[in-house]
């Protein structure tokens, strides 16, 4: 996996995440803007991973989100997140694209995505850059409301 270089798609950004771009964006997967869909993975935390690329999301000049590929998940698993003002712009399906394309590029062979079952807007973005149904995982993670199961779907 070659270092993260940056990305882009005419306006759309992907540049390597920062501490900046963390103040910046000012939400994790805990906060509660976004954060019904995210919780935490079971088990020890992973391990840190040099090798899994994380982007901010930089619309317009301005950092307004995160993708990254989860530690110590082979094949590469994606998450993103945005701040709720940039919402239904195209642009996280635009950066999922982006990401998929790199890791293609870089050798891998499949990407994944994990979403909760009723995170429909995930799943719009998921299907919009391509990535087809692959099952669901009973015991994903504990999410906010408690419950484990995700949907699970893969590139190609
Ligand atoms: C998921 C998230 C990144 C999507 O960002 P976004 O910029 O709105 O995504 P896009 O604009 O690229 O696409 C959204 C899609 O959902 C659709 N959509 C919008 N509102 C919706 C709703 N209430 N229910 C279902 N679909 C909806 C849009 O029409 C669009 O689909 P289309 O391209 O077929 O028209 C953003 O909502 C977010 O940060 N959510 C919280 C964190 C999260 O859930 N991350 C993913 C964890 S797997």
């Amino acid at each position: 996996m070659p270092s993260a270089a940056e990305l882009t798609d005419g306006d759309l950004v992907l540049r390597p995440w920062s501490d900046e771009d963390a103040r910046a964006v000012a939400l994790t997967p805990a906060s509660p803007e976004i954060g019904r869909y995210f919780g935490p993975a079971f088990g020890a935390p992973p391990a840190p991973d040099a090798e899994a690329p994380a982007f901010a999301i930089v619309a317009g000049g301005a950092p307004v989100g995160r993708i990254w590929c989860a530690a110590q998940k082979r094949p590469f698993e994606v998450g993103y997140f945005l701040r709720p003002e940039v919402w239904g712009r195209g642009l996280a399906r635009r950066s999922l694209v982006l990401v998929r394309d790199f890791l293609l590029a870089s050798g891998e062979t499949s990407v994944v995505l994990c979403t909760h079952p009723e995170n429909e807007r995930s799943q719009r973005v998921a299907a919009r850059a391509g990535f087809r149904p692959a099952g669901e995982i009973a015991e994903y993670a504990r999410f906010g409301d408690g419950t484990t199961r995700a949907l699970r779907f893969v590139y190609p």
